[in-house]
């Protein structure tokens, strides 16, 4: 499974790129707001850090729009996928932009029906939001769970499936388990995902075992 992580904030995404750990970036229209920056330079700057797919998102209605957005936004660099609405407008936008070789994320997904369609209209990744889904009291994994059936039933459909709204390092190890492509994770989960309590005890307790011999290394 590939892990992006959920944010726009340049050092967060620094410091887990080197890491090895990072796959891809996603961005919305709220992350960039928190930064406090101008999107065309947050989205260079993690281009030039993170290889793999940058998701940038169109902030228009309207599929024309949309699409023209879309292709200013793939212009920044070969790695920017452009991230439309799940509407009837965002399906023929992303249409059109996979026609021009751009990869799309298709987001706000929060039905399988929804992501059948992104499949169908080509989307490179669709985004169903687990974290938002639970919080109406809604089961998002077994959303995840639906659409992975979808998908592999049909071997045409190559949408990848990206787990977004992550909350907590469970909706991690769930997505995995169900076979997920990828999950869109928050910095703080993602480094949460590294920590256990008894990995904390252990060493410290070889730490002090060790300093009891009087060696060094
Ligand atoms: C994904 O691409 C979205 O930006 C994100 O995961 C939404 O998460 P939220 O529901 O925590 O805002």
């Amino acid at each position: 499974m590939q892990f992006f992580v959920d944010t726009a904030d340049i050092d967060d995404i620094r410091d887990l790129a080197a890491t090895g750990l990072l796959d891809g970036v996603t961005t919305n229209p709220s992350l960039v707001a928190k930064s406090g920056r101008d999107f065309f330079d947050v989205l260079k700057d993690i281009c030039a850090v993170v290889e793999g797919p940058v998701s940038a998102e169109v902030t228009a209605t309207d599929h024309e729009t949309m699409i023209a957005q879309g292709r200013k936004l793939a212009a920044i660099a070969d790695n920017i996928t452009v991230k439309v609405p799940l509407t009837w407008e965002g399906l023929k936008a992303c249409r059109a932009l996979r026609g021009d070789g751009t990869m799309v994320n298709v987001t706000l997904c929060f039905s399988a029906t929804q992501a059948l369609l992104a499949a169908k209209a080509g989307a490179t990744f669709v985004s169903p939001f687990v974290g938002r889904l639970d919080d109406i009291g809604q089961d998002g994994m077994q959303l995840i769970q639906d659409i992975r059936t979808v998908y592999d039933n049909y071997a045409a459909l190559d949408t990848k499936v990206l787990v977004a709204s992550i909350r907590h390092p469970t909706h991690v190890l769930q997505s995995a388990l169900i076979g997920a492509d990828v999950c869109t994770v928050p910095p703080d989960i993602l480094r949460k995902l590294a920590q256990h309590p008894l990995t904390d005890k252990g060493l410290a307790a070889f730490l002090a075992d060790w300093q009891s011999t009087g060696q060094d290394i």
